[in-house]
């Protein structure tokens, strides 16, 4: 069967077509940043810092992270890490802020740190397929004890446009993170607009999941 219903009524498709092999490089992604090819960019940020939490993020172009200072009017410094070649920090002068540019699979528990929260908005998704996996496990090196992980995924239909954003259905949240984290389906929301319609779809949601780390 190729469609049937998941969580709360999310349809879900097991044949995720063409995405399986798709891979976007590093070099297209910075290509997108170049070109404003950034439908996903969002005007407003999303009020973590503003809720006196200390954010870290990750991101390989460099433009993006520049132009998120300058968009929210913040002062920064840069400097390099030393454990991952090429890479820098960009800290808010404030210091509740650090970006880093570099890939997300430079990074390591050991050079940033565990967390006691994450905000997964546009990360899985982006992922390549073949590197989910990895991703995944990685997420689950950073997670603090009694951590929670909100994860925005995507739900349309795969065999319509080639992504990303990549479809993740949710038998893949469970084979990703279910044997680590107790995986709780929150909502969905409908966040089709003409973009999506331009892709050919004819429907588009955001689906949101928290997950807890389970003690072994
Ligand atoms: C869909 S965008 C979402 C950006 C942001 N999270 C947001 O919600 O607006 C995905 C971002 O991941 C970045 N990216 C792609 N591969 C990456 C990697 N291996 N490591 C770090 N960032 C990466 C891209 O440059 C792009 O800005």
């Amino acid at each position: 069967m190729e469609r049937s219903a998941g969580a709360a009524g999310v349809p879900e498709h097991s044949d995720i077509g063409a995405q399986k092999n798709r891979v976007v490089t590093k070099e297209e992604w910075l290509q997108k940043w170049e070109m404003r090819n950034i439908g996903f960019h969002k005007q407003q940020g999303h009020p973590l810092a503003d809720m006196g939490h200390s954010v870290v993020g990750v991101e390989v172009s460099e433009q993006a992270l520049k132009e998120f200072f300058a968009e929210h009017s913040l002062p920064y410094c840069e400097e390099p890490v030393p454990e991952i070649s090429g890479a820098k920090k960009l800290q808010s002068t404030s210091g509740n802020i650090s970006l880093y540019c570099c890939s997300i699979y430079d990074l390591s528990s050991s050079i940033v740190g565990k967390f006691d929260g994450f905000w997964d908005r546009g990360a899985l998704v982006a992922v390549n397929p073949c590197d989910r996996q990895r991703y995944a496990s990685l997420m689950i090196t950073l997670m603090e004890e009694n951590s929670s992980y909100l994860l925005v995924t995507v739900s349309y239909d795969p065999n319509k446009h080639e992504g990303p954003p990549f479809y993740v259905p949710e038998s893949e949240i469970k084979s990703l993170f279910g044997s680590h984290c107790e995986i709780k389906y929150l909502e969905k929301v409908d966040d089709f607009s003409e973009r999506h319609r331009q892709w050919g779809l004819d429907y588009f949601l955001e689906v949101l999941y928290l997950l807890k780390l389970v003690s072994d």
